[in-house]
């Protein structure tokens, strides 16, 4: 698939962008700065290389493949991550993709997209990773929005020609960028309105190596999944710990 991000250079977006690459995607990282996009990009490519470089000598040629080793990533996805990152303005990387992740800060995300349906193809998908998060002391919990979700407060201004799908936001930045591991036991929930729409984010999701896209449902089931991203980030910050995730058994 060819994929945009708006804000891709934050955390969630570059873990995004990178496990999304190694799977084979065609990644176009956007920002409000040129600039910034293309500095993360390089940042990227030199993180990739770093982590290449310590699987090599972890694994050298011949003592063992990297590929019998399931717990590790793979060369092939490391080329893949190599090749498929290109930085951009948000304006250019919304247009002529498949689908677009919003992985700005839930505060900015209306105006944000406001500025950039225009640019938007009809068919587009687009999918909200945004979480109202609001911290009440040390405890974190979801703001109360009229439409019930933070994904439906903001579908609520998207025309009915670009689908709209909540994903992706129980899995934590911190656990994407480790990527020499693959997403061993990690589920992530999709929902939306629109069955289409919503199976091609299950299956974007299923491509990541070892990461389980769950259909939840309607994109109102957002509601229960943004509630439960509050309850990992009050869980990591009493543990100590920044990679929590969920596993559901079926
Ligand atoms: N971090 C996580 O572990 C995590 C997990 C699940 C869900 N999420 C959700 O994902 C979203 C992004 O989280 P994050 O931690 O990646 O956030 P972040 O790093 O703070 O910001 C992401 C990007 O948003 C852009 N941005 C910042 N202020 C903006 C503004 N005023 N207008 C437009 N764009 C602005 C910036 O991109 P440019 O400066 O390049 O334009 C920035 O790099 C949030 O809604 C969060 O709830 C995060």
């Amino acid at each position: 698939m060819k994929i945009g991000l708006i804000g891709g250079t934050g955390n969630q977006g570059q873990g995004l962008a990178l496990r999304l690459a190694m799977a084979g995607h065609e990644i176009k990282i956007g920002s409000r700065s040129l600039e910034k996009a293309q500095r993360i990009v390089d940042e990227l490519n030199k993180k990739i290389e770093d982590v290449s470089a310590a699987l090599e000598l972890l694994f050298p040629e011949g003592k063992m493949d990297w590929v019998e080793k399931k717990e590790f990533s793979t060369p092939n996805e490391m080329e893949n991550a190599k090749q498929n990152l290109v930085g951009m303005q948000n304006e250019d990387a919304v247009k002529d993709v498949d689908a677009v992740l919003l992985t700005v800060p839930f505060e900015y995300a209306k105006s944000t997209l406001e500025q950039l349906l225009p640019n938007m193809n009809a068919g587009t998908i687009l999918v909200d990773v945004t979480v109202p998060l609001k911290k009440v002391g040390r405890t974190f919990v979801c703001e109360t929005l009229p439409e019930g979700s933070g994904s439906k407060h903001l579908a609520a201004i998207v025309p009915e020609n670009i689908p709209v799908v909540a994903g992706f936001k129980t899995i934590s930045a911190h656990r994407l960028m480790h990527i020499e591991r693959p997403l061993e036991g990690v589920d992530v929930f999709i929902a939306s309105d629109d069955n289409e729409a919503l199976a091609k984010i299950v299956e974007m999701a299923n491509s990541i190596r070892h990461l389980r896209g769950i259909e939840v449902g309607a994109l109102l089931c957002s509601a229960s999944f943004e509630l439960m991203t509050a309850v990992l980030i009050t869980i990591n910050i009493r543990h100590k710990t920044k990679q929590t995730s969920f596993r559901v058994t079926i």
